[in-house]
């Protein structure tokens, strides 16, 4: 059964018509609220309250994981997005290929290059101090041979300060994980709706409705841990299904559209926070209007302009002693 149209418009979805279904210490910064911000872009990390919170490691998913407590992981793309998923205390953050769709606005995720890709990592590595930092491969660069990933994959690591990789695919990708995990680079693998390949899955539908289905993916799932991932992704599988998978695995499971039985969980940080005015998949929850939000603060500034209550001379304006302003007035008189 493929996806209706409500569930068609799916986590990386952002435009109308159909689209894809949709974890190095830092040092710690600080911010002298005595020294008046004179820049006109103000460090994010001003209301930042520095925290004890240890940096994440796969050792910290493993403990997390045999405690049987549930991983968290959200989707983020840029510097804020990094810098607000790590106050929030996420454990992982994903850097996904979804956004090529929600961050860029491309029709499909398979537009996005590498380069893209390590651009928008590099911002979210320099954001983020505890969660474990995981980049997505984008299609058409890992799937020709292992060794093409392995390039692929030590550029993420490299030049994009990810820690970890993910990639699409059970078992057919199984050699190209083993290559990776041999070299010490560490993978999460991605398996149901792998969106990627969504054409030839027959569009953006739930993977494992039937036995024979749900057999296959079992396959994948253990082909890819076999392969040495330290978690795999399942996406878009009925609950059932991602329940038995994760109760075989040794390694943890991390669900989007499939359930509560998975290890862990992932969104698309842009859904969950409703920043589209598009329905959202039926496995999105949105947490917060922050679209709506900013469309009202936009509108609220743009009428202050228009009606000239906004800047307020004694709140938003500089002074100027009034020997200096007499002096400046008599200067120009004649100018
Ligand atoms: O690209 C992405 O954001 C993803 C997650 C939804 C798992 O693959």
């Amino acid at each position: 059964m493929s996806f209706s149209p409500r569930l068609a418009i799916a986590t990386h979805c952002v435009k109308p018509r159909l689209a894809r279904c949709r974890l190095s210490p830092q040092p710690l910064r600080t911010f002298s609220t005595t020294t008046p911000q004179l820049s006109s872009h103000p460090s994010p990390t001003a209301s930042a309250t520095p925290s004890s919170r240890k940096k994440v490691t796969i050792g910290t998913l493993n403990k997390l994981w045999r405690q049987g407590t549930p991983i968290t992981m959200l989707t983020a793309y840029d510097y804020p997005s990094a810098l607000l998923a790590d106050r929030a205390g996420m454990e992982t953050v994903l850097v996904g290929d979804s956004l090529a769709m929600v961050a860029l606005g491309y029709e499909n995720t398979n537009r996005i290059t590498l380069d893209e890709m390590l651009h928008h990592c590099r911002a979210v590595s320099r954001g983020s101090r505890h969660a474990f930092l995981i980049g997505d491969l984008p299609f058409g660069t890992y799937e020709t041979s292992p060794s093409q990933a392995i390039t692929s994959a030590t550029r993420m690591i490299r030049e994009g300060r990810m820690e970890a990789v993910k990639l699409e695919g059970g078992t057919e990708m199984q050699d190209t994980i083993s290559s990776l995990t041999r070299v010490g680079i560490s993978v999460l693998g991605h398996v149901g709706l792998t969106p990627q390949r969504a054409t030839s899955l027959g569009g953006f539908r739930v993977q494992g409705k039937t036995a024979a289905g749900a057999v296959r993916l079992l396959k994948d799932a253990l082909a890819v841990q076999e392969a040495g991932a330290f978690a795999v992704v399942i996406e878009a599988v009925p609950e059932l299904v991602a329940t038995e998978l994760t109760k075989r695995l040794k390694i943890p499971t991390i669900g989007i559209g499939a359930g509560s039985g998975c290890s862990g969980q992932v969104l698309v940080g842009m859904d969950m926070l409703g920043v589209y005015d598009k329905l959202q998949p039926k496995f999105c929850k949105t947490y917060a209007e922050v679209g709506k939000i900013t469309v009202d603060a936009y509108r609220a500034f743009g009428e202050e302009v228009k009606h000239r209550t906004f800047p307020v001379s004694e709140v938003h304006t500089y002074p100027m002693g009034k020997e200096e302003e007499a002096k400046f007035l008599e200067a120009i008189k004649n100018l």
